[in-house]
């Protein structure tokens, strides 16, 4: 399979979601997968949360956008483009006041496109990205994965679903404010499982 990384946290060498997903990226290497891509989305100039040329840029036909709308739309075309060329996906996530960080929630708007990623059809909206596989490791410090307040596996679990992608193992990280090299060892030995 050829997989896309996505990193979501700011932190480098501290990040508990980063060390894990390189953890993840080994395991799938040893399978024979394959890293083909990968997004640092704190350190890539194209995850920006753009202005009303990008989002009247997506909703009007290219032939007819505006040289402004078309330079606001093509770093979004280039990673919607992307991401629904890979086959699986492992993605860091942590938690940032209950929800994704907003590097993610950014990556998230910049790769969800009409045409590329999902289509409108008369019944509603379908996800275009079939047959996939994706991997997410949620990190956080003090809340545990899977309480009430734990808004981002199920946010992803259900943005995830809604590209088509529904076929997704989570991994857990949490509490590492709690107690860090418990957290990392759990999340490890799931990995290792795999
Ligand atoms: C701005 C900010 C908000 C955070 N919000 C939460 C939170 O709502 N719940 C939680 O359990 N941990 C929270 N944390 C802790 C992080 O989830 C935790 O440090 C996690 O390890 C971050 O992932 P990383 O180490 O890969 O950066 C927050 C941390 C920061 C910096």
């Amino acid at each position: 399979m050829n997989v896309l990384r996505i990193d979501s946290s700011p932190l480098k060498e501290a990040s508990v979601s980063r060390g894990l997903l390189d953890v993840l990226q080994n395991k799938l290497e040893s399978q024979g997968h394959e890293i083909t891509s990968k997004r640092d989305l704190y350190y890539d100039d194209k995850v920006t949360l753009g202005s009303q040329d990008r989002y009247m840029g997506y909703f009007t036909p290219a032939d007819q956008q505006s040289d402004a709308q078309k330079a606001a739309v093509a770093g979004s075309n280039e990673l919607a483009l992307e991401f629904a060329a890979a086959e699986a996906y492992i993605i860091a996530a942590p938690m940032y006041n209950f929800g994704v960080t907003a590097g993610l929630k950014t990556y998230i708007d910049l790769i969800s496109r009409a045409g590329i990623s999902f289509n409108y059809l008369p019944e509603g909206p379908v996800g275009l990205l079939k047959d996939k596989k994706a991997y997410v490791v949620v990190s956080t410090g003090g809340t545990p994965v899977g309480s009430e307040v734990d808004f981002v596996t199920p946010y992803l679990r259900t943005f995830l679903g809604f590209l088509g992608i529904t076929d997704v193992t989570f991994i857990a990280a949490d509490l590492s404010n709690v107690n860090r090299e418990e957290s990392i060892a759990k999340a490890t030995q799931q990995i290792e499982a795999l």
